[in-house]
């Protein structure tokens, strides 16, 4: 939720700033906007495009910060677009967060006669700092931030001392990009793989001072930190388009090697075992475990609703799934037989944060699935998971998606066996998980008709998802990406309870995608779709191959082929993210970046 990007070195910084926030725009594309010092502050409403198409003319300067905005405090108008700058206009700070007490703050600062040309909280932290300025602009920082209550991910950079930016974190993500010819800091790692793969993540409390050959980082007090470089494993590929039309259909093209990522050295299959190193040191808490309690937020959390059906039904451990915005008001006991597994993509979402952190006060054991090595979540949790999906640069989550649900397999294996899973069950969940990749790369080769179905369900302006056990959870993600991408009212429902209610809606004019693949609770959902058929709703079947029943029943079929039934929601799943995307595409709209979202959450 909004991106940082700065540069301090010896090339041109505009270039440099602009290309860093097109790696960022995932974060939030209301307006954008570049500082100079001494140069120029540009800025515009809308995508990165639209701030390029201002810079008509080159601007000398080695040295800037940018920022791509997701509108909280003020409208996404030019005038609240960062960055922000002091009184003096000389001092620039990109913001990432909400400053919580910025009213009060403001109202001080209008005592002293500063004046604001917005209505952000950010502005109120540029004046401040300006206030504070006497000549050493991190001093500055450091005294306008101990004023301040809330969370912020910041890079302030001045004219008087172009050649060195301040970067600061508390909640927002920061991370230094450390190269030879210069420094940078970014929300992402992911924005500084093009210039270099040593980086130093910022932790809450402290912030740094970057220059062209040097960065020293300290604590808020002032303490100096020792800080040395780690490298991030990912490649440039990663987030680029390499011949897409859209990253959001890369994405879901990747499927077959996120699985074989998230896999990669974790199967014994031999043994009917999982490896997962990031859990051997809690072993012991594991296998004593009495209960789970899932968090997570958006994808994440239907992913958790997935796996809860994994672990349960395989593993026998009881699960509970939560959503982060959510399970931080519950009630939290100390409990050392019960753990508290956050699943998060980006690993900074700030109410799944909130979750862990308020699950960590009760010294419960807190354990991750998370992609983004090194994010806050990854550092703070016990122990945990990474998937190892890469950097996923779509809004709308597809492979790392399919990776969480990779990884609750795993889990369950690992899991399982400590709790009476018996060798052969695990040899043959693990044989088969080993063969997906290959199975879902033939499936991707013919998914033609997807975009034909896709033409036909553009034209609804409403969509009801349903689906049981394993595949209502998959339901709910099929209803988040199409509405997500197509703005086309989606709900979804577990299939036995629409006759509770929802089934009012349908009609003619109301289709209804049905996930019917031939599992344990078949039958069920056929019934369902014969409800929904009498209603005269269109139905949309997700069925598995030779499935000759739904053929008579619905109105159109996609065939997925049939894996072991806790694999099969891996499967499902690639179908209706092929459907929200074609069905976006054939809308017009910029499926990569959807209206008002942003990929990574970092406000509650
Ligand atoms: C946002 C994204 C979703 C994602 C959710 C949780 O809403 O658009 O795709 O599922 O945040 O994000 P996380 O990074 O915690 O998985």
């Amino acid at each position: 939720m909004c991106g940082i990007f700065g540069y301090v070195g010896s090339r041109t910084a505009t270039p440099i700033l602009l290309d860093g926030l097109r790696t960022l725009e995932y974060r939030g594309y209301d307006s954008a906007g570049i500082y100079i010092p001494g140069h120029a502050l540009i800025k515009a409403v809308g995508p990165i495009d639209n701030l390029a198409a201002k810079i008509t003319t080159a601007i000398p300067g080695t040295s800037g910060i940018a920022h791509t905005r997701w509108a909280t405090h003020g409208a996404p108008t030019e005038a609240n677009a960062h960055p922000h700058t002091d009184m003096s206009g000389a001092i620039g700070i990109a913001h990432n967060g909400i400053i919580e007490n910025f009213r009060e703050l403001r109202e001080g600062l209008v005592v002293q006669g500063i004046k604001f040309e917005s209505e952000t909280d950010t502005e109120v932290l540029a004046k401040l700092i300006g206030t504070f300025y006497s000549g050493n602009l991190l001093e500055a920082v450091k005294h306008a931030l101990i004023n301040v209550r809330g969370t912020y991910g910041i890079a302030v950079i001045s004219k008087y001392k172009p050649d060195e930016i301040v970067a600061a974190r508390m909640g927002s993500p920061i991370v230094l990009g450390i190269a030879a010819d210069g420094n940078f800091v970014a929300s992402d790692p992911s924005a500084l793989l093009v210039h270099t793969k040593d980086v130093v993540y910022l932790n809450d409390g402290e912030c740094a001072l970057i220059s062209k050959n040097k960065y020293q980082v300290f604590t808020l007090r002032g303490k100096k930190l020792d800080k040395t470089p780690e490298k991030v494993q990912w490649n440039v590929e990663a987030v680029q388009k390499q011949g897409y039309e859209h990253f959001m259909l890369k994405e879901i093209f990747e499927a077959p090697e996120v699985i074989v990522n998230s896999t990669r050295g974790r199967l014994l299959v031999g043994k009917g075992r999982v490896k997962l190193g990031g859990l051997e040191s809690k072993l012991k808490a594991l296998s004593n475990l009495k209960r789970l309690m899932i968090v997570g937020c958006g994808s994440a959390y239907y992913a958790g609703q997935v796996g809860r059906y994994m672990i349960e039904e395989y593993a026998g451990l009881p699960v509970e799934v939560e959503l982060g915005s959510e399970y931080r008001y519950k009630k939290n006991l100390p409990d050392k037989n019960s753990a508290v597994l956050v699943v998060t993509q980006s690993g900074e979402t700030a109410d799944t944060i909130a979750s862990l952190r308020s699950a960590k006060e009760q010294n419960l054991l807190t354990l991750g699935i998370v992609n983004v090595v090194g994010s806050t979540i990854a550092r703070e949790t016990d122990a945990g998971v990474y998937n190892h999906a890469g950097p996923e640069v779509a809004v709308a989550s597809t492979k790392a998606f399919i990776s969480q649900l990779t990884v609750f397999v795993l889990l369950t294996v690992f899991l399982g066996r400590e709790r009476g899973m018996t060798e052969a069950e695990g040899k043959q969940i693990l044989k088969e998980l080993d063969e997906l990749p290959k199975v879902l790369e033939e499936y991707l080769k013919q998914t033609d008709k997807i975009k034909a179905v896709a033409k036909k369900y553009a034209k609804y302006t409403d969509a009801m998802f349903i689906g049981r056990k394993f595949h209502s959870p998959i339901a709910s993600e099929g209803a988040l990406k199409l509405k997500e991408v197509t703005y086309i009212h989606s709900e979804a429902f577990a299939g036995g309870e629409l006759k509770h209610g929802s089934i009012a809606l349908l009609d003619k004019d109301f289709p209804v995608i049905a996930l019917a693949p031939q599992d344990d609770v078949y039958k069920k959902i056929i019934s369902n779709i014969e409800e929904v058929k009498a209603r005269k709703a269109p139905v949309l079947a997700i069925s598995t191959e030779g499935d000759m029943t739904i053929a008579d029943l619905a109105d159109d079929v996609l065939y997925i082929p049939k894996v072991h039934p806790i694999l099969q929601p891996i499967i499902t799943t690639v179908p209706l993210q092929l459907l929200a995307y074609y069905v976006g595409v054939e809308k017009g709209l910029n499926v990569d970046r959807p209206r008002n979202l942003a990929k990574s959450v970092t406000v509650e």
